[in-house]
């Protein structure tokens, strides 16, 4: 069994931050998106991992290596537009041969391990009615926004439809899909769809049509497609909720810390109160400031005199006098100064290196 992560993408919806780095390298939990994917595929036992890149693709390349970190061979293959998820399985079919593949979107997170979805197929594999796909999917409140699922009896997939005015069911398709061989058969006897990409719902219709089973599994845990700002930090949220409490860095006798708490190593706080569940990467500096739940600061960033709350801080991104700043997302190396008096809360979704003084 192989994998196959999909980090190309444009991203449009995560602008400005897509405009100068990677999606799927936003950090949650100060953790790239992309490493959670790779940690769950390497988790269900699979190492051989092909990861699609495209216009990103040296800073991916940067952040992910060889994939030895965590005992895996990554094959990384290019794409020069986005054109469609099933598009990537049309080019990685050097990489993915015949084998049987996970297929996993870079910019999705789930809670819920996926060695028991992977080990489903598998059986099912071996079945007198093998199924060419497993997809995964979620009951979701309002359907109309998903691709959705329509099944038989017997809980095999018999339609597919792309976000829904009248949804047939709730069940939505989450960003994990395993197939056999019979995909690469599938994306090249279809069309591009009215957006111009090929379209991987329409692929796995093409092989209920062409009579193979496509089989599913009811995910339980949560889920997100990180892709745009809220859901981000929701994911942010989720993961810090569950984060073990660690202080390696140097946190100074005025300071208090309550809840969960991650100060990694070299990061100094100073008459600084932390209120978790957060974290703090490493070499940062908190300096008279209230950090609140569900922050994530990143490596190298400083924060003076300010106020933090549910909001992600890439690395070394300086944050001086802000009396309060919330549900934002803050790129990497930008600036936010006030120099004037005028005490405001900030919502803020700022690219990397930007600088804003908000007077
Ligand atoms: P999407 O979020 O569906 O698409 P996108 O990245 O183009 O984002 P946006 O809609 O904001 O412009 O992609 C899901 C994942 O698949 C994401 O990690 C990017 C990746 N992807 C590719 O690698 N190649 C592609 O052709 C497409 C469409 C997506």
């Amino acid at each position: 069994m192989k994998a196959l992560i999909l980090a190309g993408g444009a991203g449009t919806r995560l602008r400005p931050i897509t405009h100068t780095s990677a999606k799927q390298l936003v950090p949650v939990a100060n953790k790239p998106i992309l490493f959670y994917g790779i940690e769950a595929m390497v988790a269900a036992g699979i190492t051989d991992i092909g990861v699609i890149v495209g216009e990103t693709r040296a800073e991916v390349m940067a952040a992910v290596g060889d994939g030895s970190r965590w005992g895996a061979r990554v094959t990384y293959i290019p794409q020069d537009q986005p054109l469609g998820l099933a598009h990537c399985v049309l080019i990685a079919a050097d990489f993915l041969g015949d084998d049987d593949f996970v297929m996993y979107l870079g910019d999705n997170l789930l809670e819920q391990d996926l060695a028991a979805f992977v080990k489903a197929f598998e059986e099912a594999r071996r079945s007198s009615e093998p199924p060419a796909a497993q997809i995964l999917l979620k009951q979701v409140p309002d359907p109309h926004r998903f691709g959705i699922a329509e099944l038989d009896g017997a809980g095999n997939v018999v339609r597919l439809v792309e976000k829904p005015a009248d949804p047939p069911t709730d069940l939505a398709l989450v960003g994990v899909y395993l197939f056999d061989r019979t995909i690469n058969e599938a994306v090249r006897a279809i069309e591009p769809s009215g957006r111009g990409e090929l379209e991987i719902t329409d692929a796995i219709q093409w092989l209920v049509d062409e009579g193979h089973r496509v089989r599913c599994e009811l995910l339980s845990g949560w889920w997100i497609d990180t892709g745009k700002l809220t859901p981000l930090l929701e994911a942010n949220r989720l993961l810090l909720e569950v984060i073990e409490s660690r202080i390696d860095g140097d946190v100074d006798d005025a300071s208090t810390v309550d809840g969960r708490v991650v100060v990694e190593a070299g990061a100094v706080v100073r008459n600084s109160t932390l209120r978790g569940p957060l974290v703090i990467g490493a070499g940062a500096r908190i300096t008279d400031s209230f950090i609140g739940p569900f922050s994530a600061i990143g490596d190298g960033c400083e924060v003076v005199h300010s106020e933090i709350e549910h909001s992600v801080i890439m690395e070394r991104s300086r944050i001086i006098e802000i009396p309060r700043l919330e549900d934002s997302l803050i790129g990497r190396e930008a600036e936010i100064t006030r120099t004037g008096r005028r005490p405001r809360a900030l919502r803020l979704m700022i690219g990397d290196h930007c600088q804003i003084d908000t007077e």
